[in-house]
C-alpha cells in the first residue's frame, strides 16, 4: 500500500517498505494504490511511473499512457511526471454497490519495448450515505386489545455505506406503548419490531406517532428517520354512557297524548357499530308502563302514548337500558322517575245522609237535620273542599270533621210561616279554576199544634124575635186554626150553664162541625130578654187547643116595631127575611155587631145583600142592655 503524503521518521521507514513492496509487485506487474471516494478532482493518487521504475525522461518518448476498462474519466495521470490523480467524483456505492471490496482497473503501457503494467485503485469507503428508510412514514394498524409484550415488526433502514459506514443502531422517540426490539441475525441485518409496553386505550389515544432514527457507525455519523403512524383500531370495550343515571320528569297528569317527555343522552366511546346505541325499556317492564310509554331504540325520546291519573298512579319508574351493537354488546342502565302532578280534574263528590224528615217545627235549636259529607279525588288545594249552605236561614251547616258537616237548625221553625225548604247545599274545592258540586235538600216542617183556633171576634151580638120557631138557626161562628190537619181541625160545643132553673143547652144547640147555633125552642121576649153564653172551638191535636167566643142574644119584642135604642139607622127593617136560615123561610132579623170596636156607617153598602159571613164582620156602634 501506498501512503504517499504521511511524514516523519516511522512514515519514511514505511514509505521504503512500500517502495521495495511496489518495486517488488512492478516486477510482477502489479502497483497497487487507494484513494477514498468523493476525493477532490487533483487529489493525488500516486507516482506510477516512479513506482513501476520508469524513468520520468522516457515517458514522453516510448508514449506513456493509460487505460481504464470503461472508467478512465475517474482517475487520470499526468503524462510528463507520471503521477496518478482523481479527475472526477468516485462514488464508490456507484462503482461497487455492497462490495466490499471495490478498485479500479488500469493498464498501463510504454512502448519500445512494449510493457503493460497492471495498477490496481482501491476505492475506499467514506460514510457518505446515511441509513435510509423506504418511505418516510410506516403505517401499523394495532387493536386496542392486544397485549402487553406483543411484537408488531417495522423495517428497518438500509446503509449504502460498507463496514462500520453501513452498522446502523436504532433509536425510538419516547413513548409510554412502545419500545424497540432489534434482533440482530447477522451484523448488518437486524430484524425490528415494537413491543408494547403499556395496554393501548382508543378512546384515549386513537393514534401514535413515533420517530425512528437509524444511527451509522460512521465518522462523523449519519442518521435517517422515519415516522411510525399507529393506528389504534376500536375494539368494543365501552359501554354506552348515559348523561345522567336518574332523569327526573314531572308531568301534569293532563299531559296530552303523545307529548315528548325526555330524550336520554347515552355516548358510548367506542367507535363505528362499537358505538351505536340502541335504547329499550328494561326486560320485565311493567304492563303500566308499557301502556303509556314509548322509547325511540335510536332517539332515546320517551313519548306518553296514554293517559296519566294523578289519582290512579303518581309516579312511574321507567328503567331503560342502552345496548350498543358490538360484538359481544355492551350495556347500561338508566332510571327515568316520570312524577305526576294533580290538575283539579276531579269535582266534590257530596252526599247528604241520615235525614230526619220531615222536622217538627217545635224541634229545638241545634238539632242535627242531617249529615253532609264531602270528597275530592285531587289532592292539595284541589282536593280542599269547602261547604256552603243557602239560604243561611234558618239552618247552618257545622263542620265536624274534616269533610264532614251536619246541618243544624240555627234559629225557631214555624209551619205557619214557612211550611217547606229548598236548600242547596254546595261543595267547592280549592282549585283554580275551582269545581264544584250542589245538592238540593227538601226540608219539609211538620205540624205541631201549636195554634188555637181563633175567633175574629171575641164576642158577637144577635138579635132574635120572640116566638122564634123550635131549631131556628139563628148564628154560626166560626174559628180559624193555623194549623194543620187534625191540629186545624175545629170542632165546636156549648159551654154549659144554668140559666135560672133550665140548662143552657135546652134554650140553644151549637152543631159541633159547621158552628151554627140554633135555638131549640121559641123564645120568650117577657121571659128572657138576654141570652149570653159562651160557645167553645177546640181543635183535634193532642193535645188539644182551644177559645171562646161570647154570644148575646137578644130577644126581640114581637109587638115592638124597632128597637127603641137603635136610633142610628133601621138596618134590622131591612134583614127580615133572614131569622132561622136552614129552617124554613125566614121570619126574624139576625144581626151580628161588635160592640167592641169603632162604628163604620154601612150605608154604601145598604143596597147590596151582604153574606153572612160579611155580614157578621161588618162593624157598627151598638149599646149593650
Ligand atoms: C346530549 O349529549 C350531547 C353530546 O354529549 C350534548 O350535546 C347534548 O346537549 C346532550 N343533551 C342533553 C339533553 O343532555
Ligand atoms: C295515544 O296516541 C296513540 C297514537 O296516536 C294511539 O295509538 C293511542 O291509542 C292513544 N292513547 C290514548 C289513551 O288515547
Ligand atoms: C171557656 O169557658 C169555659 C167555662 O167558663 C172555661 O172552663 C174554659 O177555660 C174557657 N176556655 C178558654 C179557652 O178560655
Amino acid at each position: 500500500m501506498l501512503f504517499p503524503r504521511q511524514g516523519g521518521k516511522g512514515a519514511q521507514r514505511l514509505l521504503l517498505f512500500v517502495l521495495l513492496l511496489a518495486a517488488w509487485k512492478a516486477g510482477s506487474g502489479q502497483v497497487h494504490y487507494s484513494v477514498p471516494e468523493e476525493a477532490k478532482h487533483g487529489t493525488f493518487v500516486g507516482r506510477i511511473a516512479q513506482d513501476l521504475g520508469l524513468e520520468l525522461a522516457q515517458l514522453v518518448p516510448r508514449l506513456f499512457r493509460v487505460v481504464s476498462k470503461g472508467r478512465g474519466d475517474l482517475l487520470e495521470v499526468n503524462l510528463q511526471n507520471g503521477i496518478l490523480f482523481v479527475n472526477s467524483r468516485i462514488d464508490r456505492e456507484e462503482l461497487c454497490g455492497l462490495n466490499l471490496e471495490c478498485s479500479i482497473h488500469l493498464e498501463v503501457i510504454v512502448d519500445r519495448p512494449l510493457q503493460v503494467f497492471h495498477v490496481e485503485v482501491e476505492v475506499k469507503d467514506i460514510n457518505d450515505n446515511p441509513p435510509v428508510f423506504r418511505g418516510r412514514e410506516q403505517r401499523l394498524f394495532i387493536p386496542e386489545s392486544r397485549l402487553v409484550d406483543s411484537r408488531f415488526p417495522i423495517e428497518g433502514a438500509a446503509d449504502a455505506d460498507i463496514g462500520t459506514n453501513a452498522l446502523i443502531t436504532y433509536t425510538l422517540s419516547p413513548s409510554d406503548y412502545f419500545s424497540l426490539d432489534v434482533q440482530a441475525s447477522d451484523e448488518l441485518s437486524k430484524s425490528l419490531s415494537l413491543e408494547l409496553r403499556k395496554s393501548l386505550d382508543r378512546e384515549e389515544t386513537p393514534e401514535l406517532r413515533l420517530l425512528l432514527t437509524a444511527t451509522d457507525g460512521g465518522k462523523p455519523e449519519l442518521e435517517g428517520t422515519v415516522q411510525l403512524l399507529i393506528t389504534v383500531l376500536d375494539v368494543n370495550d365501552n359501554a354506552p354512557l348515559f348523561a345522567q343515571a336518574v332523569y327526573r320528569i314531572h308531568l301534569l297528569e293532563t299531559t296530552a297524548n303523545g307529548t315528548l317527555v325526555t330524550t336520554l343522552n347515552a355516548s358510548d366511546a367506542d367507535e363505528g357499530v362499537n358505538g351505536e346505541i340502541v335504547f329499550s325499556f328494561g326486560s320485565d317492564v311493567p304492563l303500566n308502563i308499557q301502556k303509556n310509554f314509548k322509547i325511540d331504540s335510536s332517539s332515546g325520546e320517551i313519548r306518553l302514548i296514554g293517559r296519566l291519573d294523578y289519582e290512579e298512579t303518581k309516579s312511574y319508574e321507567i328503567h331503560v337500558k342502552a345496548v350498543d351493537k358490538g360484538s359481544p354488546p355492551m350495556s347500561n342502565h338508566c332510571k327515568v322517575l316520570v312524577k305526576v302532578l294533580d290538575v283539579n280534574d276531579n269535582a266534590p263528590q257530596l252526599a247528604v245522609t241520615s235525614l230526619s224528615l220531615p222536622v217538627r217545627e217545635d224541634t229545638p235549636l241545634s238539632t242535627v237535620i242531617a249529615f253532609v259529607s264531602v270528597s275530592d279525588r285531587d289532592s292539595g288545594v284541589n282536593g280542599q273542599v269547602t261547604c256552603s249552605l243557602t239560604p243561611h236561614i234558618p239552618f247552618k251547616l257545622v263542620s265536624t270533621f274534616k269533610n264532614y258537616y251536619s246541618l243544624v237548625l240555627d234559629s225557631a221553625l214555624d209551619r205557619e210561616r214557612v211550611a217547606n225548604y229548598e236548600l242547596l247545599v254546595t261543595a267547592r274545592d280549592g282549585g283554580s279554576p275551582s269545581l264544584s258540586a250542589t245538592v238540593s235538600v227538601s226540608v219539609e216542617v211538620a205540624d205541631v199544634n201549636d195554634n188555637a183556633p181563633t175567633f175574629a171576634q171575641a164576642e158577637y151580638t144577635v138579635f132574635v124575635k120572640e116566638n122564634n120557631p123550635p131549631g131556628c138557626h139563628i148564628f154560626t161562628v166560626s174559628a180559624r186554626d193555623a194549623d194543620a190537619q187534625e191540629n186545624a181541625l175545629v170542632s165546636y160545643s156549648l159551654v154549659e150553664r144554668r140559666v135560672g132553673e133550665r140548662a143552657l143547652s135546652s134554650y140553644v144547640s151549637v152543631h159541633a162541625e159547621s158552628g151554627k147555633v140554633y135555638a131549640l125552642q121559641p123564645l120568650d121576649h117577657e121571659e128572657l130578654e138576654l141570652l149570653q153564653f159562651q160557645v167553645s172551638a177546640r181543635d183535634a191535636g193532642v193535645p188539644p187547643l182551644g177559645s171562646n167566643v161570647t154570644l148575646q142574644v137578644f130577644v126581640l119584642d114581637e109587638n115592638d116595631n124597632a128597637p127603641a135604642l137603635l136610633p142610628l139607622w133601621s138596618y134590622s127593617q131591612q134583614r127580615r127575611q133572614r131569622v132561622c136560615s136552614g129552617e124554613g123561610p125566614p121570619k126574624t132579623d139576625l144581626m151580628a155587631f161588635s160592640p167592641s170596636l169603632p162604628q163604620v156607617p154601612g150605608s154604601a153598602d145598604e143596597r147590596q145583600q151582604p153574606s153572612e159571613s160579611e155580614h157578621l164582620g161588618k162593624v157598627s156602634l151598638f149599646h149593650r142592655f
